[in-house]
């Protein structure tokens, strides 16, 4: 029997393929199906900060001049709204919960520390199983001293961790000055898992109208050699496990992260492009090659091919020039 049972968010889930937190994750019907093509685990669509702010401004900038009379009256709208989105998300908690039986993780996007703390704890309270964070700042600011965006990072876990008692996962991005030191450095704060790394948005520019414009929402299929690289150059370091995220868009390529180290991984541009059924097409395939293998379950070949203290670690670590890239 091929057993794909494997571990993240700090529960067994029954395959590594994990519906990663988008648009599609933030509806009962969709997260239904997720469930019924065998995905391990759903992450909810993130409950944004931005998105909030984003519609204060709507409300604030829709009222007449001159309506806006005090720091009290932005308060209470932002208070208004905050609670009104909030509401929203734990209902979708609860009624996520109540629709499927694998874990259903709830998504928190931290801009800024302190007020979404308290979010955490209501998220549990509505029935999460794990609280998923997703963490990022540009790190774009120079009159900030050395290592303060890292500490951000620290304060977050901290002061989640001691609100709530789910289960903690990060989610992340590759920019760090030292970023294998910062990974390990996280991994050892008792969160149960990371994913590496966060697909952002990123702006591009219009050379006809000179101006800033979003480039494409979904990623492409060979966006995943970079989480590979580090996935494989750290599983033998990191004290929690590893999950990864972008550029999935191949069984084959679930495979090979979970051959770099990976627990699990996170879909989502591929849910998009090729429909929520890839999840068991994904789950069927890697069986095949398991069965082929010899593999009865995923802990028989995960992190075969890290790089560990057997291994070299030059084909990871390599950089520059290589045989291929001399042949052009
Ligand atoms: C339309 C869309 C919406 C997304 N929304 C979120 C979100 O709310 N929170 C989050 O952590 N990631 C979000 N993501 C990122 C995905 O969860 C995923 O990590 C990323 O897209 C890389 O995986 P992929 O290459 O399979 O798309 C979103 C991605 C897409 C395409």
């Amino acid at each position: 029997m091929t057993n794909l049972t494997t571990r993240f968010f700090g529960i067994n889930i029954q395959s590594p393929v994990i519906a990663a937190s988008c648009g599609l994750t933030g509806s009962v019907k969709n997260i239904r199906k997720m469930a019924g093509n065998g995905a391990g685990a759903v992450v909810l669509k993130s409950i944004f900060e931005e998105e909030i702010r984003h519609e204060l401004d709507k409300e604030l900038e829709s009222r007449p001049p001159g309506d806006i009379h005090s720091d009290e009256y932005f308060d209470y709208f932002d208070y208004i709204l905050k609670e009104k989105n909030l509401k929203k998300y734990m209902e979708l908690i609860r009624e996520a919960k109540k629709a499927v039986d694998i874990p259903v993780i709830a998504s928190i996007n931290c801009i800024t520390s302190a007020e979404w703390i308290s979010f955490a704890h209501k998220l549990e309270k509505s029935g999460a199983d794990a609280l998923e964070l997703n963490l990022f700042v540009i790190p774009s600011d120079i009159s900030q001293p050395d290592g303060s965006s890292e500490r951000f990072y620290f304060d977050i876990i901290e002061k989640v961790k001691r609100h709530v008692s789910v289960p903690v996962t990060l989610k992340v991005s590759s920019y760090f000055s030292n970023l294998a030191k910062m990974l390990v450095d996280l991994s050892e704060t008792g969160v149960q898992g990371i994913t590496l790394f966060n697909r952002f948005y990123m702006p591009d520019i219009d050379i006809e109208k000179e101006e800033v414009i979003a480039s494409p929402a979904l990623s492409k299929s060979t966006d995943y050699l970079s989480p590979l690289r580090w996935t494989a150059l750290l599983y033998h370091k990191m004290a929690c496990p590893l999950a990864a995220t972008t550029g999935i868009h191949t069984s084959q390529t679930l495979i090979k992260f979970l051959l770099a180290g990976a627990s699990a991984v996170q879909v989502s541009s591929v849910l998009y492009k090729e429909g929520i059924e890839t999840i068991q097409r994904f789950n069927e395939d890697l069986r095949v090659w398991m069965k082929n293998k010899g593999y009865s379950s995923i802990d028989d070949f995960k992190g075969k091919v890290a790089v560990d203290a057997h291994t070299s670690a030059r084909a990871f670590e390599r950089v520059q020039f290589m045989k291929h890239f001399g042949e052009y």
